[in-house]
């Protein structure tokens, strides 16, 4: 097949399983790449490119040619560059929905352009898995790997890339699980439950284990957790991933259950809720969230947020860490003001923003931006139990 004929047909493709199966680009790419992509990597990391382009700018396409109907007709348009988006209102031009760039305008005034603008931008944070190796090997390893980064300051284990000559899943630490990409704000929420060896932690939405796999870390493998999730085979997945990165499963118990009632026999003194959410905040992994984010879905996972964090006040002897990747306020401040009276918030960390002003205990709760903290959008609230 002609390259130009098989570009628009993965890249229809591509389209196709994100807007009727909602998958994200990564699994749309794998199934539209099956038995047709090249074997060429350098062919394939262009394509998986451009497809993540093109799905971060299906929206503004439809702005600017709203009779476009056929996948491949709105691939060829896409592909053409004969168009421009100079005139388009600006959630257009930005390719967002109307309702999610009023909304975050009304929260965050005039950043919201740089905010959104930097949603769109892929950005790889790495952090070093000191459960397989030393840290000043694996930086070595990178740089051999021609690798430019930069340790962060406030988390020497973390590293922000500033480029890579292949691309970030390819380089050797990361296949041999010395070095796991994984946000800063990911890492920022586990260092706010400061594990410890001998601690009994209670992880309520754990798979697939990025968190906990981190918590073992920052407790030298010498803590207990008991990794809750819903999903059986997400929890598969976990048990996979926490063998590959080092962690001590003995010390791991997996438990397939609703967190919302499950019976737990153990005393936690720490709780960690990572909850499920709209994954608005993540968008510059998956830029098909721009297309699926609906006000109901948001007020969905709200609904699930609010009787998972009763129950977590209820489970923690001493600390309760609440998180989510939503830049939605329905599922930060409003979920917490459901419990602020049962707990003391802490601002863990004087670096992050403080939460959106439509609670009185904003300054109290922490969150995370593309644009001033160069991580996935994250809400963060740190609670003291205290009786
Ligand atoms: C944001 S993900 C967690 C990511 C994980 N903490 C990590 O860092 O790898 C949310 C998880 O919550 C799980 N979940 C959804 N509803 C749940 C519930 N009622 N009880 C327990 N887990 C739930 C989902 O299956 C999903 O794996």
């Amino acid at each position: 097949m002609r390259r130009d004929k098989l570009v628009v047909k993965v890249l229809s493709s591509v389209l196709y399983e994100v807007l009727n199966h909602k998958v994200s680009v990564d699994v749309a790419f794998k199934r539209a790449c099956k038995g047709k992509c090249a074997d060429s990597l350098e062919e394939r990391e262009k394509l998986y490119n451009m497809a993540r382009e093109l799905v971060s700018d299906y929206l503004k396409v439809l702005c600017v040619n709203p009779k476009l109907r056929s996948y491949g007709k709105i691939v060829r348009f896409w592909l053409s560059k004969q168009w421009s988006d100079a005139n388009l209102p600006p959630w257009c031009r930005l390719s967002y929905q109307r309702w999610f760039y009023e909304k975050l305008a009304s929260l965050v005034g005039n950043e919201v352009e740089e905010l959104l603008s930097e949603m769109n931008r892929r950005r790889w944070w790495l952090r070093i898995n000191t459960l397989k190796a030393p840290e000043e090997k694996v930086l070595r390893q990178l740089e051999e790997e021609g690798v430019e980064y930069e340790v962060d300051k406030h988390f020497p284990y973390m590293v922000f890339v500033k480029h890579s000559p292949k691309p970030v899943r390819l380089l050797k630490p990361v296949k041999e699980f010395t070095a796991i990409p994984q946000d800063k704000a990911s890492a920022a929420v586990v260092n706010a439950l400061n594990p410890e060896p001998g601690d009994v932690i209670l992880d309520m939405a754990a798979a697939p284990g990025m968190k906990t796999s981190l918590i073992m870390m920052l407790a030298e493998n010498r803590a207990r957790v008991v990794a809750v999730d819903i999903s059986y085979r997400r929890l598969l997945m976990c048990a996979n991933l926490l063998t590959k990165l080092g962690v001590d499963l003995s010390r791991v118990h997996l438990v397939a259950a609703d967190s919302r009632d499950v019976f737990l026999r153990s005393a936690f003194n720490k709780v960690l809720l990572d909850a499920p959410c709209s994954n608005s905040g993540a968008v510059s992994k998956d830029p098909g969230v721009k297309i699926h984010l609906t006000p109901s879905k948001v007020k969905h996972y709200s609904e699930i947020q609010k009787d998972l964090i009763g129950r977590a006040v209820k489970q923690a002897s001493s600390l309760v860490v609440y998180s989510t990747c939503s830049i939605m306020p329905e599922e930060g401040e409003e979920v917490i003001a459901t419990v602020c009276d049962a707990v003391k918030l802490v601002r863990k960390y004087s670096w992050s923003s403080p939460g959106y002003r439509v609670v009185d205990f904003h300054d109290k709760v922490m969150r995370f931006f593309p644009h001033r903290h160069l991580t996935e959008a994250f809400f963060l609230a740190v609670m003291e139990v205290t009786g």
